[in-house]
């Protein structure tokens, strides 16, 4: 059996790393998720005092660069691979929602795209592997041998991460989570590097209305063509 490339867009919260994660399981893939890369950053970014609520000093994040590096780790116990940031886990702290309400700025910058794209192309080259994100399809593997573009509708989405955020103990409300996920839906569509985009040849999915179950056996009939 021939090894494919499986690249998984869309927007924040359709369960696109669920469904990745799922993939890669059953076909004994590598998965990567690329929004852990940019929050990553975005801590990155925070622990040094370069963003914060009013302030974003873009220029020492981009002379810092070479001084980030991000690895994954494989979990046995959980089953996928954990970042770690310059040699720390940093798995939980990069899914706040203080992260969440910063990394589309960071996402925004050039030099910071260019590195994690250089990264991500060097860990698909023996393919073999699903790599969720925004621009997965369209730069990272334009040659992607499948394409899905994941959609639902934003209050659907809001509802989803807001309860993900709530398991985790995050006191956060509903309406700073829906704020958050239409803030990053604008950012990520309007940026001039790699806005988020369907790919001419991406397979769109909306998934307001189906289950998780229903979703991975209808993408996976479009693995085995
Ligand atoms: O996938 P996740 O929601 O964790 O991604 C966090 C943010 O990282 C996105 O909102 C986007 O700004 C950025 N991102 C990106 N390109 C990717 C993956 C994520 O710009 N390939």
């Amino acid at each position: 059996n021939k090894k494919i490339t499986i690249a998984i867009d869309g927007f924040s919260s359709t369960g696109k790393s669920t469904l990745a994660k799922e993939l890669a399981r059953y076909l004994g893939y590598v998965y990567v998720d690329t929004g852990a890369m940019y929050r990553a950053v975005a801590l990155f970014a925070m622990q040094k005092g370069y963003i914060g609520a009013a302030f974003f000093d873009k220029k020492s994040l981009i002379k810092s660069l070479p001084f980030i590096k991000l690895t994954f780790k494989f979990n046995p116990d959980l089953g996928f691979a954990e970042m770690y940031l310059n040699d720390v886990n940093v798995e939980k702290e990069i899914r706040t929602i203080e992260v969440s309400s910063y990394v589309s700025k960071v996402a925004e910058i050039s030099e910071v795209r260019s590195k994690l794209v250089e990264q991500q192309k060097e860990m698909g080259k023996n393919k073999g592997i699903v790599m969720d994100g925004r621009d997965i399809g369209t730069v990272v593997f334009p040659d992607a041998d499948l394409k899905i573009f994941m959609t639902a509708s934003p209050l659907t989405r809001a509802q989803r991460r807001f309860k993900e955020l709530q398991k985790k103990g995050d006191n956060v409300t509903f309406d700073e989570v829906l704020k958050n996920v239409e803030e990053r839906d604008y950012i990520d569509t309007h940026r001039e590097d790699s806005p988020l985009v369907k790919a001419e040849d991406a397979i769109e999915f909306d998934n307001s209305n189906i289950s998780k179950q229903e979703q991975f056996e209808k993408v996976l009939k479009l693995v085995n063509i």
